[in-house]
Formats: structure tokens, sequence, C-alpha cells
């Protein structure tokens, strides 16, 4: 039997649908609200708030449950690859063993960028923050597919989600290089995804590679080392209607080149209270530097006068733990040895998360750490700079976006986003 809620205004009542989804709370149809009422409903953030019907992820955030399309984060960061991942959000199955390689050789193929990039990028000042060139350049990749986006075709969706998220990698790594001023790095073909993208960093032209810039050392990408990266995209590649992806869908609705929308999303990602969040953890630790400030900058967290706040603690959807911080720990812990974190800011963390998580301030308010908490200190074990680490939370995600947007473009009921307001002004 369909359930139906009355709500009484000045005497008259209305009735409205209550929706039902495979999982989840129930979600009160409001679409006729105004229609009926002359009202609107206020919600600024979102917080109560269904924007859309999807089948992509699953959160419970009392739980601390995430599944992309109905599979636990667990299982598929234990048992699958990132691109296994991909392929799941694209195809709505895990890829057989064909599958799987038939998919990682076509994206190894779409890795190039064209020539022309390399002026553009070299257009920027090496000081420009990686972000900026990064959604630039996304930016730009319109111009180069302007032509060929059919969406009633469904081979062009899988060309146009795989060649983006193909090139994220590339483009990323014209970034770094261009920060640095050394010549770039061209995908190789012969590597993985992720141990490309490694590569792409790290080689010089002769064919020796390092780590970061300032090492004398040949460093080879270890098994290791693309394991923990590879976790790491799997953890990102969606997170359901999270700012970023609801900036997808809003630029979607407006009839917008995918890789535009996509390059919107990676501008709202850039924010701290985002996926910027993760550079601004390390900066924090490097700030507070030693365990014996811990005290003094938990104490300004809590201080309502202060606008200090935790990085990487908190989250609008998980009020028990994020299960991707949780499998991050883990890894955090697994890795300690093998990949020479730095026990210094490791030491400050671990202070912080003892102190925050018994403290009744961060109890009360189920502030608990996210996932931006312990990816930092494993990309910086990788040799990877602050300053990109919101790039790679961008790779992660660009599977995610995609598939939103895609889902977005199905959807025969969408329509443009255009929520009202509450007028205070003259
Ligand atoms: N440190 C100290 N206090 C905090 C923090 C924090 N990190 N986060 C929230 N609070 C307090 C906040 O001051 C407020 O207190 P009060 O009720 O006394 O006014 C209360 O907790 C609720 O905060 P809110 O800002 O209303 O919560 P929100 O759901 O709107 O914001 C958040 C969620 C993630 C933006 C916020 O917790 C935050 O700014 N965290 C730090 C940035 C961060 O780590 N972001 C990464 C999120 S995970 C990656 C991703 O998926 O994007």
């Amino acid at each position: 039997m369909k359930s139906i809620a009355t709500i009484k205004i000045d005497e008259k009542v209305y009735e409205f649908p209550i929706l039902e989804g495979t999982r989840g709370p129930k979600v009160l149809d409001i679409r006729s609200f105004y229609k009926d009422t002359g009202m609107f409903t206020y919600d600024p953030g979102f917080t109560s708030t269904a924007s859309c019907n999807s089948e992509i992820t699953f959160i419970n955030g009392e739980k601390g449950e995430l599944r992309y399309k109905g599979y636990p984060i667990e299982e598929l960061t234990e048992k699958y690859k990132y691109l296994d991942i991909c392929y799941l959000l694209l195809n709505s199955k895990l890829p057989t063993h064909e599958q799987s390689i038939e998919f990682d050789n076509e994206l190894r193929h779409r890795a190039f960028v064209d020539e022309g990039f390399q002026s553009l990028f070299n257009a920027f000042p090496r000081t420009a923050h990686p972000m900026a060139m990064l959604s630039s350049a996304v930016s730009a990749l319109s111009a180069f597919y302007y032509d060929h986006v059919d969406i009633s075709d469904e081979s062009e969706f899988a060309q146009m989600s795989g060649r983006i998220i193909a090139k994220i990698p590339t483009l990323a790594s014209l970034a770094y290089r261009r920060g640095l001023g050394i010549p770039i790095i061209y995908p190789d073909i012969d590597r993985y995804f992720t141990e490309n993208f490694l590569y792409m960093l790290r080689a010089y032209p002769g064919g020796k590679m390092h780590r970061n810039i300032n090492e004398k050392a040949d460093t080879k990408i270890s098994d290791i080392e693309v394991k923990a990266l590879d976790t790491i995209f799997t953890l990102h590649a969606d997170h359901e209607q999270n700012a970023s992806t609801t900036t997808v869908r809003t630029v979607a609705s407006t009839g917008a080149h995918p890789y535009g929308a996509i390059s919107a999303g990676i501008n709202a990602l850039w924010g701290r209270a985002h996926g910027g969040a993760n550079e601004s953890v390390i900066a924090q630790l490097e700030l507070i530097g030693n365990v014996k400030n811990v005290d003094k900058y938990i104490a300004k967290a809590k201080d309502p006068d202060d606008s200090f706040r935790l990085m990487g603690f908190g989250h609008r959807v998980y009020k028990n733990f994020d299960p991707r911080a949780k499998i991050l720990k883990k890894l955090q812990d697994q890795l300690k040895d093998e990949l020479n974190l730095d026990s210094r800011l490791l030491e400050i963390a671990h202070k912080i998360e003892d102190i925050a998580l018994n403290d009744e301030y961060f109890i009360k308010r189920n502030l608990y750490p996210n996932i931006d908490f312990y990816s930092g200190v494993i990309l910086t074990a990788l040799g990877i700079p602050k300053n990109m680490f919101t790039t790679i939370f961008v790779i992660g995600r660009t599977v995610g976006w995609i598939s939103q947007w895609v889902e977005f473009k199905k959807d025969k009921k969408a329509k443009i986003a255009r929520p009202r307001q509450l007028y205070l002004g003259l």
C-alpha cells in the first residue's frame, strides 16, 4: 500500500506520498509542495533533502556502511583493483577476467593527451596550485572532444567515460611536473593505471626514477606502493550526493559538456571542507609540529570563538565512523615499516586521535576521523607532495562523477536544478 503523509497548514490538510528506496530512510515526496501550498521548503546545506534517485552508491551514516552497486567497500578494497571498481560503477557489474583485461587495455591506450596540452600547462606560473591547472585542463579537454558526445548512443557514454578516467592521471602528472619545471613523461602502456601514474610522477628522461625531486637514488615502484595507492583510489571512487557530485549533476542539468561538469566538480572538491581536507591535514600536522603542542590545538578546535577546526575530523553523513577511514587506518598500520611512514607526523596524528576520541566535545558532536585524516601520511610516504593530494582524490573520484553524470542523463524525468530562496532583502 502506498503511504501518504499529511501536513496541516492554516487548518488545511495536504497529502504527500512517502517513497521507499531499496535501502535507507523513507523519503517524503514534496515535488508538488509549492503548487499545492504556495510555500517553499527551507533546507540550506541540504541536510534533509534527497536531490535525485540513484543506484550507484549507498551510505548508512549511522552504521558506518558504504556500498558501491550493493557491494560493501571492505570486500571491494580487499578483492579487486581500482579499474575493476571503475568497471563496476560504469557497468553495474564486476568484470570477468577477460573484461577486466580489455578495460585495462582500453584505458592504457586512452591515457595520452593532445600535444597542445604542453603549451597549456606551460602558460601557468610554476607556483600555480595543481588543482587550478587540473580543473582548467579538464575544461580544455571539452574543446578537444566537443563534437563527439552523442548521448543517445550507449557506446558514446562508454567512450566519453573511459577517456576522462584514463586522461586524468596524465593531466595530474603534467600539473605536478609543471610545478617542478621538469620535462613531461608520456604514459607507458605497459604499466597498469596506478603504477603508470606513479611512473609519470617519478620518471626522468633517461629512465631513472626518483620518489621526489631531492632524492638521488633510482627508486623502483614497488607492488606495495601500487596496492596502497590503488586502495586510496578505490576508497575515493564515489560517495553519493556530496558537494562535488551535486555540482556535477547541477551542471549536467543545464546540458553543459560532460567534461565541463567534471571540471566544475573538481573545483567544488578543492575546498578544505571537502576534498581539500587531505592537504590541510598534513599542513595542520606540520603546523602542530610536536606532540607537546597537540593539547593547545585541541583546545582551539573546541573554542566556539575560534574558527580553527581539526582537519580530517567530522562528516556530514557519517555519525559513527567513516568506513573508508577504518580501512586506511588498517593500511597505515600495515605499511608502517614497509613504506617508511613519517614517524613524527604519525605520533602527532595518534595523539590527536586518542584525545579526540575520548573528549566530550568530539563525542557529543559525533566527530570521528574521516578518510582524509589517514590518506595524507600514506601519500607522503609515496613521495607525493601535499599540494598534489587533492588531485589524487580527483583521480579516484572521476569515475564516480562520470557515472553520476551518465545516470542523470539517462533519467527521463530529470529537470534543471533550480532551487528557490527565502528572500530577506528590501
Ligand atoms: N573540528 C572541530 N569542530 C568541528 C569539526 C572539526 N573538524 N567539524 C565539525 N565541528 C563542530 C562544529 O563546530 C559544530 O559545533 P557546534 O554544534 O557547537 O556549532 C558541530 O561540530 C557540527 O558541525 P557542522 O559544521 O554543522 O557539520 P557539517 O555536517 O555541516 O560539516 C564537515 C561536516 C566535514 C564540513 C565538518 O565536520 C568539517 O569542517 N570537518 C573538517 C574538514 C574535513 O575533514 N573535511 C573532509 C570531509 S571527508 C572527505 C569528503 O568526503 O569530502
